[in-house]
């Protein structure tokens, strides 16, 4: 609530059987201005005081004595509609945009919680395709999101650098691997081979067999191992290569080579990634604060699985061990015939050693809504163990990219989009602004910003359309328009000579037209779309908030100037971008796009 739905709200509730905070959440926003500014809807009082809500409002309206901030009161049927001090409001409005500067928006709702955000984790048995992009750019904008509102964030990214796609990579690369071609473009040769095998393994089972074997031997190394092996020299490619093809007949000796051979494969292969994986995430300016994919709960996962069997929950089924969830849900796998762990298995023990390491108040898991079952499933094991908890996991789910394809050799590297989308940037700003200084670090920011706000611009779970003009364009719902109008606001203030005034030293109630009212509105809503984001964790609330900003802008700027004869109103006036500028400047950066001055 601001000063002034408090005491409209406290008004209310002396004469209603509501506390002030009560009423103060009923009240809305109108849809329309000359309905006044914030409207108090009867319609649920009606059963609780036998009356109609229209005869409620009539009575509500004579009774209540006019708080000071409100300059009327009106009814309307079943509403009682509020005119607040206009000149006021917008006097205390903008001052506390100016003054708080970039801490705008900034709370301490979060203050002493906790919120762990797992996403991006992509799969390092696979190139990092346009599919892990959303789970990117909607977890980082949270991170940020919950961040503003003074939480302890959290980013993990939970790479899937283990389970049965490393054995099938491993498969691949002995059977067909080539150094040279390694050597030259790690991913691309990965990928290669990874379509090799999904193509071959239709025909030939026994490379299944042998997928599943090299896993099994990952999944044997104990820490013991694994601590031995890094005191050794650390394993070049060839030496790796060759260790396969040395012969001896000791049959204890070919185990440890074999074992030495897939961790040097792993270890290598994870190197390759993740130097893939974080000049994406550098470009995209998302940050993690740890990367602990699922090998790293390889050493919990049994005592995850004893935990449960202790709980009573762990049954046998055809040598597999599983827990079961009811009828409705299908049973949760923790380990299969063949001794192997399951994704589940792995989130299962990640999910305790968050709750132990972090005690999380919050954790979410931004993933695509076709693992919903997935989550569904081991949060369910968690509630079963009587982890209370677990009722404070979220699924985090998104829909779909559409307009690319990434199956069978088609994948679409994101790095590649990435570049693509600079690119033609840098083509649309040389045709708008030749002269432009920094035009290749600008056309990166405008590039980047477009993928980014294209994929944050709706609620989630909608499909995203991708349409590189329609994305490009600075027109419509769009990155390049956004940034636009903080291009705007700098170039404006830029006419100001020396200091911008002090809000103090304004006369802020010269600002009554209609579209100035429209938005100081929006930026007294700012703190409060911030709130509601985190609260729907939907980043999107921000990206419709500041596509209204800049339309609501326009508007204005269609009708006024800012800068004119008129001293005091100009003041005003700059009073006012300066304000809008905050609010846009932060919006943009906490979904991840460059506020710039220029472009
Ligand atoms: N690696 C998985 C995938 O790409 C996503 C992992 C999400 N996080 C989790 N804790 N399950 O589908």
């Amino acid at each position: 609530m601001n000063e002034f739905t408090q005491q409209i709200a406290e008004a209310l509730a002396k004469h209603l059987p509501l506390e002030a905070s009560e009423a103060g959440a009923m009240l809305e926003v109108p849809p329309k201005p000359d309905m006044g500014d914030y409207a108090f809807p009867c319609f649920t009082l009606a059963k609780t005081l036998r009356k109609a809500p229209d005869k409620i409002a009539v009575e509500l309206e004579q009774a209540i004595e006019l708080p000071a901030l409100v300059k009327e009161i009106r009814t309307a049927g079943p509403y009682l509609n509020f005119y607040v001090d206009r000149a006021e409001f917008t006097k205390r409005v903008l001052t506390r945009a100016i003054e708080q500067s970039k801490g705008y928006g900034n709370s301490k709702k979060g203050a002493g919680k906790t919120v762990v955000i797992d996403f991006s984790s992509p799969n390092i048995a696979k190139p990092f395709g346009i599919g892990h992009l959303r789970s990117t750019v909607i977890g980082g904008a949270l991170y940020r999101i919950f961040e503003t509102l003074g939480y302890r964030v959290v980013g993990v990214n939970h790479l899937g650098d283990w389970g049965t796609q490393i054995g099938k990579m491993m498969a691949a690369f002995a059977r067909w691997e080539d150094p040279e071609k390694f050597k030259e473009n790690p991913i691309a040769h990965s990928y290669e081979l990874y379509t090799r095998f999904h193509e071959e393994s239709g025909k030939d089972p026994q490379i299944e067999e042998e997928a599943r074997d090299y896993f099994r031997q990952l999944e044997g190394i104990t820490p013991e191992e694994v601590k031995a092996m890094a005191e050794r020299e650390p394993q070049t490619h060839e030496q790796v290569a060759a260790m396969g093809k040395r012969k001896t007949s000791n049959a204890e000796q070919v185990a440890a080579m074999a074992k030495r051979e897939v961790w040097g494969f792993w270890n290598r292969f994870m190197d390759v990634s993740m130097a893939e994986f974080k000049r994406v995430y550098e470009k995209l300016g998302v940050h993690f604060d740890y990367y602990t994919g699922e090998s790293f709960y390889n050493d919990r996962t049994q005592a995850t699985i004893e935990l449960l069997k202790e709980k009573g929950l762990v049954k046998e089924s055809e040598g597999a061990l599983v827990v079961d969830l009811g009828e409705d849900v299908p049973p949760c796998m923790l380990r299969k015939a063949d001794g192997a762990t399951l994704y589940a298995t792995r989130d299962l023990a990640a999910a305790l050693y968050r709750h132990d390491e972090f005690n999380f108040d919050l954790c979410l898991y931004v993933v695509g809504y076709p693992q919903e079952l997935h989550f569904k499933q081991f949060f369910e094991v968690l509630r079963l163990a009587g982890f209370d908890w677990s009722a404070n996991m979220h699924h985090v789910p998104f829909g779909h990219i559409l307009g690319m394809s990434t199956r069978k050799g088609t994948i679409i590297l994101l790095d590649e989009v990435l570049e693509e989308a600079i690119s033609r940037a840098r083509e649309v700003i040389d045709q708008k602004n030749p002269d432009l200084e920094n035009a290749e670090e600008i056309a990166q920011a405008v590039g980047i910003g477009a993928v980014i706000f294209n994929d944050l611009k709706n609620s989630r779970i909608k499909d995203v359309n991708f349409d590189w003009n329609a994305i490009l364009s600075f027109d419509g719902e769009t990155g390049p328009y956004v940034q636009y109008a903080h291009v705007r606001f700098a170039g404006i203030l830029r006419h100001l000579e020396g200091e911008a005034p002090s809000p103090a030293s304004v006369d802020l109630s010269l600002l009554c037209e209609p579209e100035e009212w429209e938005l100081v509105r929006d930026i007294e809503n700012w703190p409060s779309v911030i709130e509601q984001a985190a609260a729907r964790f939907e980043p999107s609330e921000i990206s419709t908030h500041l596509l209204r900003l800049a339309s609501d802008f326009n508007r204005f700027y269609q009708k006024h100037r800012v800068v004119g004869e008129d001293a005091p109103l100009t003041a005003a006036r700059i009073s006012l971008v300066l304000a809008l500028k905050n609010v846009l400047s932060k919006g943009l950066s906490i979904l991840g796009l460059k506020a710039l001055e220029q472009m």
